[in-house]
């Protein structure tokens, strides 16, 4: 009997290096969903050219040729839907969603973040790690809620700040280990094993802690035998 792989839709904005690694993952077999398309709201978006190259389906919803938030998201909803995803994954996509977008993918919505959440979310994350003189930056994978960056964490990476790191090494350091933890988050979740509930995230229906799962893992999280 074969099961039907999980359909996977991501939205990317620019250079799609974490969809690129999702791509990998897929096609090696590290993540057992499908991308069944990728989708731009930047024409000239260069991740659409290495998703085309994969022979995935590629779509572009150029945010420009909508007068409003509303208007957009509701056509992209409507061309994300046509693939009929069980997850949509956010990879670089430099939007802010609208609440009706968000509520209608509740639970099936991904988003890395290149900070340790909860602290800095939206932009200029490394910097403002780097000005706050800390010395831990990293990523977070977590689901969509209706606050922007603040839905509960499924994995999180740390990486130490180093004498003279600037904005560009951190975030280089930092985006090696965006590779690994978003392959492992959508994983989890094509195997059944991630919920969201409203106190959090469910791993095998125990509630994770509020950072989500540590990355690199401490013990082995126990898969299904
Ligand atoms: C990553 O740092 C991601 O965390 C953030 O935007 C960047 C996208 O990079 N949301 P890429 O397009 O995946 O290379």
């Amino acid at each position: 009997m074969s099961t039907a792989k999980t359909r996977l839709v991501i939205l990317i904005s620019g250079t799609g290096s974490n969809m690129e690694a999702l791509i990998q993952a897929a096609s090696s077999g590290a993540v057992s969903g499908e991308i069944v398309a990728v989708f731009s709201n930047r024409p000239d978006a260069r991740g659409l050219d290495t998703a085309r190259a994969a022979g995935i389906a590629t779509e572009v919803v150029n945010h420009r040729d909508f007068a409003d938030r509303e208007s957009f998201d509701a056509e992209l909803a409507a061309r994300i839907n046509s693939y009929a995803p069980d997850l949509v994954i956010l990879a670089g996509f430099m939007r802010i969603l609208t609440t009706a977008f968000v509520r209608q993918f509740h639970g099936r919505l991904m988003n890395i973040h290149p900070s340790l959440l909860p602290k800095y979310p939206g932009l200029h994350t490394h910097q403002r790690a780097l000005e706050a003189g800390d010395c831990e930056a990293g990523a977070t994978v977590h689901f969509v809620t209706e606050e922007l960056d603040g839905g509960p964490a499924i994995v999180q990476a740390p990486v130490a700040v180093r004498e003279g790191d600037t904005e560009q090494t951190l975030a280089e350091r930092v985006l090696v280990l965006e590779h690994q933890i978003y392959p492992y988050a959508v994983e989890l979740f094509c195997q059944g094993r991630l919920v969201i509930n409203t106190q959090g995230v469910l791993l095998d229906d125990q509630l994770l802690p509020p950072g989500g799962i540590s990355y690199p893992l401490q013990k082995p999280v126990r898969s299904e035998q």
